[in-house]
């Protein structure tokens, strides 16, 4: 069934004009109506769950299941957990392909985070593949001369933000902890469709439009994504040898092909080569990156536990600070579009980012007071300022328990979202959550050997002061920048319930703690769940979705003291219900789908 990897040509030539400004986060849905076509060639019940998911229905599945932001890599996924692999195995098949097709989002010159449920033993674990800062990094890496923070994408764009990639290890060490499946072949369909050609989605032809600018700057990077200087457009069958040569070679000789030897030596020279902008990355750096494995942080809701990652992630630690500081209030009492439900939700979640801002960092650097963050008498503390009627008009961080403290100042990250999720659910019951990322769309634009290189140091605070006070993230050699990616798995009794993840910059914790609340308190399938309109409260501005019933809460929201944003808001929530059976959910904004047996 998953052997028809033959491409079907379509030579739509779709534009999507206006988008010079895009970022990945930000194309417009419309992008959504040639999906199809671009996706001809996956096999006909693939084709059925991305037309079931256009209907808003759930995929519903009996034994295994995967949600992914792009039907060719769901589809490699599904077929390794078909021929009876684990999770693990499946995700390094999906991880592969999205490293081809969505190229913007993820891939081997990035970071990611992975959460695990062993159903063998009921334990959660995480993985921490973050990408980190080269030991010839500086603090004052982002700064100009006078010490003031660069302007965010005179950072971005080439060598300077390119932080050493954890992604390839980490596919590794998940299948040498969780897998099954024979390592080589698990790189199989990525090949072949690198080798083939795979049909141009129209996310990615419009963010290639949208970014030509800075996409053009570097050779290579232009050459593959504008062969005779055209934009790639929908449809075009795109091939990418240099990339299947890559994967070849990883998988025959595992991430130590990626790690020393030739493939590093041109990353590094990629980056201090860097026209206009190099870094200081290292083969040093390259040879030494390792995954740390890290216990999960779990935080009670209703009844449930929510396990996500913890430092250098501030994901489920904001998420739980979100979702306990809600926890006294019965929020499935409660209208989900009454403006008062919305106060809550929204000054939740400016209390949580004001301690996110102070105190969360990579833990192996600073301290951070993870216990104390989430302890139920301080998340007591930060409800009880919830008890007015009126928004906050003053949110300021609060003073958990530390084990072992620091004074921090309120650091100033800019984060601009792309990002991809990978949810899935084996047939032995294992359930893996991970977000992906190179950072950016089209991370620091540098192209090496068929894949984009991250731009991951630009999540550290350029500042590394504010008032003589040092900031917790801050950069420092070797040290992993502070993330939002939030993969998720949700327990009860023990057992899974739901793996949800999205991609989003640090609109992930609000795009998932929301997914979570509509799903647990508002009984939401969990389609509607993810289709639902987001309106997501992080520095105080409320920000509304534009098209959706959100819009209908501004004046509401402003009357109660919050300043209102109407915007797009990109998610990519990708998520899997575990009850008597599998549901899966895929975002509508984007281009992914759930699909299982
Ligand atoms: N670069 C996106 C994140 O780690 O949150």
């Amino acid at each position: 069934m998953f052997r028809s990897i033959s491409i079907a040509l379509v030579l739509s030539t779709t534009a999507f004009p206006g988008l010079s400004q895009q970022t990945a986060d930000t194309v417009a849905p419309e992008a959504e109506a040639d999906a199809v076509s671009a996706f001809d060639g996956i096999s006909p019940e693939l084709q059925a769950s991305l037309a079931a998911k256009q209907d808003g229905v759930p995929a519903e599945a009996q034994t295994w299941m995967i949600a992914a932001a792009n039907p060719w890599a769901v589809q490699a996924g599904a077929r390794v957990l078909q021929n009876g692999g684990t999770a693990a195995d499946a995700m390094v098949a999906v991880q592969a392909t999205l490293g081809l097709v969505e190229p913007q989002s993820s891939g081997l010159g990035g970071g990611a985070f992975l959460v695990w449920y062993d159903a063998a033993t009921g334990a959660v674990t995480t993985l921490d593949g973050r990408e980190t800062a080269p030991l010839a990094a500086t603090p004052t890496l982002f700064q100009d001369a006078a010490g003031e923070p660069l302007k965010f994408f005179d950072a971005v764009v080439g060598g300077r933000s390119v932080g050493t990639p954890g992604t390839p290890r980490l596919m590794e060490t998940a299948h040498r902890m969780w897998g099954r499946a024979n390592w080589g072949s698990l790189f199989d369909d990525a090949i072949a469709l690198a080798e083939d050609g795979f049909p141009v989605s129209p996310r990615l032809a419009a963010l290639v439009e949208g970014d030509a600018d800075r996409l053009k700057r570097f050779p290579d990077t232009a050459g593959y994504f504008f062969p005779n200087d055209v934009p790639v457009q929908v449809g075009d069958l795109l091939i990418n040898e240099a990339y299947a040569d890559t994967l070849r070679q990883i998988a025959a000789d595992g991430s130590a092909a990626f790690y020393t030897g030739a493939i590093a030596e041109d990353i590094v020279s990629a980056v201090r080569t860097a026209s206009g902008n190099p870094g200081v990355l290292s083969t040093t750096d390259l040879a030494l990156y390792r995954v740390i494995e890290r216990p999960a942080v779990c935080v009670p809701y209703r009844n449930h536990d929510v396990c996500g990652m913890g430092p250098p992630s501030s994901g489920a630690l904001t998420i739980g600070q979100i979702l306990g500081t809600l926890e006294p209030f019965a929020l499935a009492d409660r209208d989900p579009m009454d403006p008062d439900t919305r106060r809550l939700i929204g000054d939740a979640s400016r209390l949580a980012f004001a301690d996110r801002g102070r105190y969360m960092a990579d833990s192996d650097y600073v301290p951070v007071p993870t216990k104390g963050l989430v302890a139920p008498d301080y998340l007591k503390t930060r409800s009880d300022l919830l008890n007015g009627d009126t928004a906050l008009e003053e949110v300021a961080p609060g003073e958990p328990e530390f084990d072992h403290a620091l004074i921090w100042a309120d650091d100033d990250s800019i984060e601009l979202p792309s990002t991809s999720h990978i949810s899935i659910v084996d047939a032995e019951g294992n359930a893996l959550s991970m977000t992906t990322t190179i950072e950016n769309g089209f991370g620091s634009r540098l192209f090496v050997r068929g894949f984009l290189l991250n731009n991951e140091l630009t999540d550290f605070s350029f500042r590394t002061h504010r008032n003589g006070v040092p900031i917790a993230n801050r950069l420092e050699p070797g040290k992993r920048p502070r993330s939002s990616m939030a993969p998720t798995i949700v327990l009860k009794d023990d057992a899974p319930v739901l793996v949800i993840g999205s991609p989003g910059g640090s609109r992930i914790i609000g795009y998932v703690a929301q997914s979570i609340i509509a799903h647990l308190d508002w009984g939401m399938d969990i389609q509607q769940a993810v289709s639902a309109p987001h309106l997501l409260n992080r520095f105080g501005t409320y920000d509304l979705e534009e098209g959706t019933d959100a819009e209908t809460l501004a004046e509401p929201l402003e009357a109660l003291g919050f300043k209102v944003n109407t915007r797009a808001l990109t998610s990519g929530l990708h998520a899997i219900a575990v009850g008597d059976t599998l549901r899966g959910g895929a975002d509508p904004r984007r281009e992914g789908i759930a699909f299982g047996k």
